[in-house]
């Protein structure tokens, strides 16, 4: 669903990403795992179309990218969680939903209903919350509506920065699982890490990103017993 071939990217005249290549199939987790100032961040960027490669190109869904604007490209269903959870603090946890479900084109009140209680059967915390405004859940509930509200827009690409930042080790697993789920029920999904054992646990594929290069890739059983990625990252 998203193939990235030969991507090098860089901001002025500081490379970034090196030669960067992956793919991310419908119904497959592929994790992208590497240290603060890889470049996992600016990666999704690229698939984005948010920074533009100086070499190589993206696909989606078999098209290059490079002329779709990013909004169109969250319209045809490439959407990105960013670092650091952006919904709308002054918003109650139904309307952040709402307004996620509002970018799709021609979404009846009915399936915006739908799409609501799919969200709060995934996560119940939110059905309690929901008339609560965004910027009073705590950081675990914060994330859970960020991946809610993407949902909500329909995605057949979904990609995670980090979501496990700052959250306790059981939130943190609770939202890997239904990134599991959603992977098993089709979603191509694309999930960035520094918790790199924990990714590596849920994802089926893996790629170590480091200093802008993708220093080891393949299934991810096999990189988490990896000598080298157990002394770098899981040591
Ligand atoms: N706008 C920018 N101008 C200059 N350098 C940048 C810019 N954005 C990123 N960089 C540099 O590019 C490198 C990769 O940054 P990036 O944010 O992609 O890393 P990351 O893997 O997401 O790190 P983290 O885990 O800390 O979020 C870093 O060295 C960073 O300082
Ligand atoms: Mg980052």
């Amino acid at each position: 669903m998203i193939a990235a071939e030969g991507i090098h990217a860089g901001i002025g005249s500081v490379g970034i990403l090196h030669d960067v290549s992956l793919s991310v199939p419908s119904g497959k987790l592929v994790t992208v795992i590497g240290a603060n100032g890889a470049g996992k961040t600016t990666l999704l960027r690229v698939i984005s179309n948010v920074l533009s490669p100086t070499r190589g190109r993206i696909l989606f869904d078999g098209v290059p990218n490079e002329s779709i604007p990013a909004h169109l490209l969250a319209r045809r269903g490439l959407i990105h969680v960013p670092q650091g959870r952006q919904i709308i603090p002054t918003l109650s946890v139904r309307d952040n939903l709402l307004i996620g479900a509002a970018r799709v084109p021609d979404l009846s009140k009915d399936d915006m209903e739908a799409g609501l209680e799919r969200e709060f059967a995934r996560f119940p915390v939110l059905r309690e919350r929901q008339y609560i405004l965004g910027g009073n859940l705590s950081g675990g509930e914060q994330q859970m509506l960020a991946v809610s509200r993407a949902l909500m827009m329909r995605p057949k690409v979904l990609m995670l920065d980090e979501p496990s930042l700052g959250l306790a080790p059981q939130v943190v697993a609770s939202i890997f699982k239904a990134l599991r789920r959603l992977a098993d029920e089709g979603l191509a999904v694309l999930l960035v890490e520094q918790l790199a054992l924990l990714a590596l646990n849920v994802a089926d594929q893996a790629y170590v990103l480091q200093r802008g290069r993708v220093a080891l890739s393949g299934p991810a059983a096999e990189i988490r017993r990896d000598p080298a990625v157990v002394e770098s990252y899981l040591g």
